[in-house]
């Protein structure tokens, strides 16, 4: 009884300490710095693109910034290629001497070019108490610049052992007494100053100074971008440290890391949902509605290499919306083959617009040239506010493409186009070590736009828009095309990232596509309609009649004789280009030509006609067949399904003179198509198909239309004379 009784007294007794324990403010615990007793600086003498990130991440998180050096000539040498930065040092000395004595007052000072905020201040004097010294420098796994220091620095267990410069925090009276002792050049290596006073163990001691070692405040991206990841909370986007299980609130693309910064920085800090559309995109818009002219734009058109569908290309461009008088056009043609084409342009469009330049094939430029050429048109008019370059294997079908670009107000903005349901596009997230494709996390996402926004990338090509100011800045040298062996959009994009100009692609909205510009084989004489394997969206675009998929919705297929059936097929450049082709040809078999593919009873039917394998067309006809016709007999022959076996596939030609009609016959096929290639009135007179079983005429063919109606047994039939012109239809008789 005795001892229970000790035993729960002493209970209660451990209970009570333990409670007054806690009472008592915890030794780990000191009161929180308050945030307005932070001051951070950094030096920067130009507003680059970097230097702006910089200041809206520091903005969102209400840091409160000196900025030092705005505008003076920067003396610091080339910090990214070698040694240099002491400009810094000095700049900062000199500020800090105001707040010699502030010994309640954290300061931090930090690069801004290559640097971003990814927490707040209250965080950030959180970690600097936890770290329990007066003065806290950036930690990195590489030593620089001085290898030979390597040895010095005191070893640690785990972490990043040697110092880095790009950021600095302590308390003030600390960090003056720290930069207080520089008398060095603007151009003497800043980050080898620090070094020495770090690893001078005197000063180390009595300045109380220590590394983040861990990344706690500090992350460094130099040798550590595999170490970094996004991690994606319901609110907000953190970089987290995987390896030391941190949370850096300072992010640093030091080194050769400043893609996977821009990368980072698509993300960090933000608050808004990637999924539906981001904050970030409508920072500073530019505003159609404030302005009374819209900005002049030089529309620069590259046709590098032998591309399908050229003239569709420049209907789009054409009907862009944008006023004509503020455009003007400088078109690079380095194809012989696309002269015809640019005739046909030239001749309907030189006075469209405010002023209109083709650079032809005799011209000899190489594609580097060229390019530099068409950006030059801009660069050099101080009234060119755009540049925007596009080559022909792009695809717009936005209208509002050059609006919406130019309301982004970015230096360098393209839109993403890919290829139709592939994951080509015109842009790389990433890139490897040596400066080639590499696939960043987010690639897939934004090309199949499950992503939207606006993205820093370091790559683009095909299609962007440069202000033109950028042209005559950062941006001011004449060749930027032109580098090493590099690919010319690339050799740009390299000038871009090295001149510290972000260049950002959009997806915000659908733009466009990309055609392929591969196995296009020019020895025909309308190459397109080779291009149904290659390019079938295009393909279909331009020889598909507009209305053949109201078939399926509309019930359009009409039903003139029984089990006859009529619908739009071709679009009206397929007729066309179909005729030009053979007449191309040429090489009609003048009624003399016979086979058993017509019987007409006892005797084969002799026609005027080419086959689709003489031209070379027999395997796209009945991919075509295959792709275009098979739903339509499953849809009017209710569920009769054809492979599109097709033996025969012929164009034929009537006319009053040569063959003009065709007399009664059964076709050898199961059912037959006959395409009304051109139009009644217009092109010829007569023609037309009589069906004897039903006493049923078909008179007035459509341009385009075809009919389909069972062969051998029920629908013996006569093509009706053509009494004037030419009559071309195109027949195929299916699964014979
Ligand atoms: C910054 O300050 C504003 C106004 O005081 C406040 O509304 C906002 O929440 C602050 N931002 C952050 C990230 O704390
Ligand atoms: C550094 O300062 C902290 C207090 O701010 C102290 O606890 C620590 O012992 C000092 N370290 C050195 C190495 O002087
Ligand atoms: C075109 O330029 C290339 C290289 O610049 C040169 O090798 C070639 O001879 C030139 N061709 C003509 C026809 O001038
Ligand atoms: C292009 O087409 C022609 C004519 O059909 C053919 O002879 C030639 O082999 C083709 N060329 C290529 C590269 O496919
Ligand atoms: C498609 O149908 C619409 C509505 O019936 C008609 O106005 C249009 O002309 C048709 N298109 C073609 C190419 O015939
Ligand atoms: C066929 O139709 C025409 C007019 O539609 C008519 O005059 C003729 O008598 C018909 N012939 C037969 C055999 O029914
Ligand atoms: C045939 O068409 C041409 C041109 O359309 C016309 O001049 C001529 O009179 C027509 N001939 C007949 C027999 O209708």
């Amino acid at each position: 009884m005795a001892l229970e009784y000790m035993q729960s007294l002493y209970l209660i007794i451990l209970t009570v300490l333990q409670f007054t324990h806690s009472l008592e403010p915890a030794d780990s615990e000191p009161v929180a710095i308050p945030t307005d007793k932070l001051l951070v600086f950094t030096v920067a003498t130009q507003q680059t693109d970097g230097f702006l990130r910089f200041m809206q991440t520091a903005k969102y998180f209400n840091y409160t910034v000196k900025v030092l050096g705005m505008g003076k000539e920067w003396k610091g040498g080339d910090v990214g290629k070698s040694i240099g930065g002491g400009q810094k040092v000095r700049l900062l000395k000199e500020a800090m001497q105001n707040y010699a004595d502030r010994e309640d007052l954290v300061v931090m000072s930090v690069d801004s070019y290559d640097l971003i905020f990814a927490g707040g201040p209250e965080e950030l004097l959180k970690k600097f108490q936890q770290a329990n010294h007066k003065v806290v420098f950036a930690a990195e796994g590489l030593v620089w610049p001085d290898k030979r220091l390597a040895d010095k620095y005191p070893s640690i267990r785990s972490g990043k052992r040697f110092l880095n410069s790009g950021g600095i925090i302590g308390y003030a009276p600390h960090i003056n007494k720290i930069v207080q002792q520089w008398e060095l050049h603007d151009n003497d290596d800043d980050q080898l100053f620090y070094t020495k006073v770090y690893l001078d163990p005197l000063q180390r001691e009595r300045l109380n100074i220590t590394l983040d070692h861990k990344s706690q405040i500090f992350q460094n991206l130099n040798g550590a971008v595999d170490e970094v990841l996004l991690k994606f909370g319901t609110e907000s986007v953190r970089a987290r440290n995987v390896v030391y299980d941190s949370m850096p609130v300072v992010i640093h693309g030091n080194g050769n890391t400043k893609i996977y910064l821009n990368y980072l920085a698509n993300y960090i800090p933000n608050s808004w949902n990637y999924e539906q559309g981001c904050g970030v995109c409508d920072n500073d818009l530019f505003d159609f509605t404030e302005v009374k002219e819209y900005p002049s734009v030089t529309i620069g058109v590259f046709i590098e290499q032998p591309t399908p569908f050229v003239p569709e290309f420049f209907e789009k461009l054409l009907t862009l919306d944008y006023p004509k008088d503020k455009l003007d056009i400088f078109i690079h043609n380095n194809e012989v083959y696309h002269e015809k084409h640019m005739q046909k342009l030239w001749v309907q469009n030189k006075n469209v617009f405010k002023s209109f330049k083709v650079v032809g094939p005799e011209e000899n430029l190489s594609q580097g040239e060229a390019r530099n050429m068409g950006m030059e048109h801009c660069r050099k008019r101080e009234s060119c506010d755009y540049y925007f370059s596009i080559d022909a294997d792009v695809v717009l079908t936005n209208t509002q493409t050059l609006r919406l670009l130019i309301e982004q107000n970015r230096k360098i903005i393209g839109p993403l186009v890919s290829r139709h349901g592939k994951l080509w596009s015109n842009f790389w997230g990433a890139l490897s070590l040596d400066g080639y494709y590499a696939r960043s996390e987010d690639y897939i996402d934004i090309v199949q736009s499950k992503r939207v926004g606006v993205w820093n990338i370091p790559y683009m090509a095909h299609v962007y828009l440069i202000k033109g100011e950028t042209l005559r800045n950062e941006l001011k040298e004449r060749n930027q095309f032109v580098l090493e062996k590099l690919d010319p959009d690339m050799a740009l994009c390299k000038n871009a990232g090295q001149l510290g100009v972000f260049m950002y692609i959009t997806n915000r909205h659908e733009f466009g596509r990309l055609i392929s510009t591969a196995n296009y084989n020019t020895s025909h004489f309308n190459n397109d309609l080779w291009q149904i394997f290659e390019n079938p969206v295009d393909w279909k675009e331009k020889y598909i009649h507009q209305n053949y998929s109201k078939i399926f919705t509309q019930n359009l297929a009409e039903q003139p004789c029984p089990d006859v059936f009529w619908f739009p097929i071709f679009s009206e450049k397929a007729c066309d280009e179909l005729i030009g082709e053979m007449e191309h040809y040429g090489s009609w078999s003048g009624g003399k030509y016979t086979d058993k593919r017509i019987s007409g009873g006892y005797e084969n039917v002799p026609t005027d006609d080419i086959h689709m394998t003489q031209v070379d067309y027999e395997k796209e006809w009945l991919h075509f067949i295959r792709e275009y016709i098979s739903p339509v007999t499953l849809k009017v022959f209710s569920g009769y399904y054809t492979k599109g076996y097709a033996l025969l596939n012929f164009v034929v030609k009537y006319t009053p003179e040569g063959q003009a009609s065709l007399r009664p016959h059964h076709d050898s096929s199961t059912f037959t198509i006959n395409i009304a290639l051109n139009s009644k009135g217009t092109d010829f007179e007569g023609g037309g198909c009589k069906f004897h079983r039903y006493n049923c005429s078909l008179e007035s063919p459509r341009k385009g239309w075809s009919f389909m109606h069972p062969g051998r047994l029920t629908h013996l039939h006569e093509g009706l004379p053509t009494t004037n012109g030419t009559r071309y239809i195109a027949i195929s008789f299916i699964d014979p």
